[in-house]
């Protein structure tokens, strides 16, 4: 053979190789919104899958928008058009169950939670939100907390006021403000983060208790207690900024920071971003409070993954499951995200000041789910509340949005759907 001959053969055994390497290669394909900002503890914990699965090849599929805005809606079009990814984000709770599970398209990770012991490991309120009809369908990851106001200790220090403790007396705080020039004094983020700011409000007014009501059915949305929720919320969305919708919550947080107002109401992911990403300190970068008129209550949420029926890689999804599941691999997610372990054992030396405050709530308050983030409806529910929102903001009419909630809420059978207590348990 001659020299360009023995070449050629040696290109072509090369490129063998290669292909038949690239067919051997196990791969993982996760799917979540967790992209820029939000992705540090995501990859911390992709990285430890790595180091322990070398030879899986992990494919980390994001789609960005807060809360999942924007990822649901394309996982929608992969789920319906057969092509799952191997793992996804979703919310614990009615989020998943009321979508996927019950359209046959999730494998019941029973075995697994038993297997890994993780009944015992898990509150069992949490387990109670992560299981129906007769299975368990993901596993959970964290526990964050939706009812937090964020300012500035200085800040405040320097305007004279202190973080309120009711609406009513944030209102009065609203107006100290814009007479000392601060004219936005409330921090607002995309139409997301108002159904956000809108679940600490009604929390706040109606109590924990009316709250759950109003996912098991026992409270109707036009019920005058749940009006009056519209009547505050009105007066509380004066006080916040004419270009929330142009917003990302990253950036209603900047302006808590830079001054340009003086709280804003998020989940403690804004204390994953102030602390991973900005290197805040927690008390002295940033302050926090339980939302006005929810002190002792833990409104909260769960992120976790699940294995779709069809998943391409079912061994590594398997793997993965069991990381995130596993003591190393959520104090490894956790103290980067803002958000405290599912797992009762943590290690919370390993958790930041902010962490540990809401470590300590989490076991000691009143718990309640979340609507903005999956916890106590169903997807038809929540993903129509922005049409309320959208009534109500475009006229100020309380009794209008009430009503078109209670109307949704009969359509979609609100109350049938009633998650067992999220919390603890
Ligand atoms: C929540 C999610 C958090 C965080 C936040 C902002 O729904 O549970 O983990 O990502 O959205 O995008």
């Amino acid at each position: 053979m001659n020299r360009r001959g023995s070449l050629l053969l040696a290109v072509a055994a090369a490129a063998l190789f290669a292909a038949s390497n690239a067919r051997a290669q196990e791969k993982l394909e996760i799917f979540s919104w967790w992209a820029g900002d939000e992705g540090p503890a995501l990859k911390a914990l992709i990285d430890l899958y790595s180091a322990q699965n070398p030879k899986v090849q992990v494919i980390n599929s994001t789609v960005t928008g807060g809360s999942g805005v924007n990822a649901r809606a394309v996982l929608k079009t992969r789920m319906l058009g057969g092509d799952p990814p191997d793992s996804f984000q979703v919310h614990a709770g009615q989020e998943l169950i009321g979508t996927w599970v019950v359209a046959n398209r999730m494998e019941d990770l029973s075995g697994l939670f038993k297997s890994e012991g993780w009944n015992q490991v898990f509150p069992p309120g949490l387990l109670g939100l992560l299981s129906a009809r007769g299975g368990v369908w993901s596993v959970p990851v964290n526990i964050h907390r939706s009812n937090v106001m964020w300012y500035v200790p200085a800040n405040l220090k320097k305007w004279g006021v202190t973080p309120p403790k009711t609406w009513d007396e944030f209102l009065v705080t609203c107006k100290t403000l814009q007479q000392k020039g601060v004219q936005h004094p409330l921090a607002l983020g995309e139409n997301w983060t108002t159904v956000h700011l809108w679940e600490s409000v009604a929390l706040g007014v109606l109590g924990p208790d009316d709250w759950a009501g109003l996912w098991s059915g026992k409270l109707k949305f036009t019920d005058p207690k749940a009006v009056a929720v519209w009547n505050t919320f009105g007066k509380v969305l004066a006080c916040t900024n004419p270009d929330a919708s142009g917003l990302s919550w990253q950036q209603a947080t900047d302006r808590v920071l830079k001054g340009g107002a003086a709280f804003n109401v998020m989940g403690d992911w804004a204390a994953g971003y102030m602390t991973t990403t900005l290197k805040l300190k927690p008390g002295e970068g940033f302050g926090w409070a339980p939302s006005p008129g929810t002190s002792g209550v833990f409104m909260m949420l769960s992120d976790s993954f699940g294995l779709p029926k069809g998943a391409k890689h079912r061994d590594a999804a398997m793997k993965w499951l069991k990381l995130l599941g596993s003591k190393e691999g959520q104090d490894t997610f956790n103290p980067l995200k803002g958000s405290i372990a599912a797992r009762l054992d943590s290690d919370l030396t390993k958790y930041n000041a902010y962490l540990q405050s809401a470590a300590k709530d989490w076991k000691s308050n009143k718990v309640v789910g979340s609507l903005a983030h999956g916890a106590v409806a169903p997807e038809s529910f929540s993903s129509q509340f922005g049409t309320v929102m959208e009534i109500f903001t475009s006229g100020n009419n309380a009794q209008a949005a009430a009503s078109a909630a209670q109307a949704i809420a009969d359509q979609v059978g609100l109350g049938a759907a009633t998650p067992a207590a999220p919390g603890r348990g």
